[in-house]
């Protein structure tokens, strides 16, 4: 049931509040985050990691790289993020000390359950984060932690991708505390805020008119250039992706630093520039590559925090999200993206929740 919208995809786009709340019930109260009815860790088992692997594919894998900015600020872990089909075939070492961490929406991705039969063989402490609570890797490894998403439909992941940065994010925290690493002022916070998340995103969606407007005047481009620094790179990925994946059009996501290092020769007119530019520490380094995108002549489209005035009159159009914290903005930037991506396929007519070639879960190699 599509709920009275022409696709799945749109339906579960605008169920991402709810789906941020299902994550943090019973899990986030009072300004703690108590993760221990699921996970039966001590503090011990948590002091016996000293590594950190989170391994997944897809849209799971930009998830992860989210987590990781945030894992890497408040926790002690020597952290590692990799694709599954990659993972599985290196020498990575790891072992009883360290905590491996699946992350798979379907949990039968056949890459994903491969890399964590490797790393339960090697004594790894596996992790998965799995909306399909009956599923392969469910049953497989040690722990769950369940996304609560409810059933994904359209074949490109967009609620789920919200609820792995949720359920990741109250993980980062949990074991932060279990380190010793957050103080209860850091962690109240923190918890806050995500408590204040799903309100501020159902802002961004009541919005989602200008995004079809904007989407509707590209219609014509071919390739598209996606930006983000720290942790709006991942975001950048993400936004790429779902973008070729419905809509079969080219786009193609850079670290904004990385720019000039190749990717600046293909910027013409045609080419229009998506940088995800919230205020945050890495803002004025965004900007700078805004300004070098419109200095080619490719129109840029921005995803900047409401009340920021300093893309004005560079950007070419300009979406605005509320304010959080600097580590909190991908739950709201991502928003945009789906939904650009979303209006610009179905200008196209394309197949949106089917899209050719792909699969909901992809149990083969
Ligand atoms: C993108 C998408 C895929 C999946 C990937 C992993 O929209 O849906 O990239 O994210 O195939 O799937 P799961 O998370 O089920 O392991």
């Amino acid at each position: 049931d599509k709920g009275g919208y022409p696709h799945f995809m749109l339906k579960e786009i605008n169920e991402q509040g709810a789906v941020l709340r299902n994550s943090m019930a019973k899990r986030l109260a009072e300004g703690t985050v108590d993760l221990s009815a699921e996970l039966p860790w001590t503090k011990k088992d948590v002091a016996s990691w000293k590594r950190l692997h989170i391994v997944a594919c897809g849209t799971s894998y930009y998830a992860a790289l989210v987590a990781e900015r945030f894992l890497e600020t408040i926790t002690d872990f020597d952290i590692r993020v990799d694709v599954a089909s990659e993972y599985r075939y290196r020498n990575i070492p790891l072992g009883p000390d360290t905590l491996a961490v699946f992350v798979s929406q379907s949990g039968e991705t056949a890459d994903t359950l491969a890399a964590e039969r490797i790393a339960r063989e090697k004594g790894a402490r596996c992790l998965a984060v799995t909306n399909v609570i009956g599923s392969t890797i469910a049953r497989e490894v040690h722990d769950v932690l369940q996304l609560k998403a409810g059933p994904e439909i359209g074949v490109a992941a967009t609620k789920t991708f919200m609820g792995q940065m949720a359920v990741l994010y109250l993980l980062a925290i949990h074991l932060a505390k279990m380190q010793g690493k957050l103080t209860p002022e850091q962690e109240k916070k923190y918890c806050d805020e995500l408590t204040a998340l799903p309100y501020k995103l159902e802002s961004v969606l009541l919005r989602q008119e200008s995004l079809q407007e904007t989407a509707m005047l590209y219609n014509e481009a071919r390739d598209f250039l996606f930006l983000g620094r720290g942790i709006s790179y991942p975001v950048a990925l993400e936004g790429a992706l779902k973008l070729k994946e419905i809509s079969y059009v080219h786009a193609e996501a850079y670290a904004a630093g990385e720019m000039k290092h190749g990717p600046i020769a293909l910027l013409d007119p045609r080419v229009p520039v998506v940088v995800i530019s919230p205020k945050d520490g890495l803002h004025e380094k965004t900007f700078s590559n805004i300004l070098e995108a419109k200095a080619r002549k490719s129109p840029v489209i921005a995803i900047a925090t409401e009340g920021d005035d300093s893309l004005d009159g560079t950007a070419d159009h300009i979406f605005f999200v509320p304010e959080t914290l600097d580590q909190f903005t991908p739950f709201l930037t991502v928003a945009p993206l789906q939904l650009f991506s979303y209006f610009f396929a179905r200008f196209l007519g394309c197949h949106i929740d089917q899209p050719r070639n792909l699969a909901k879960s992809v149990t083969v190699e």
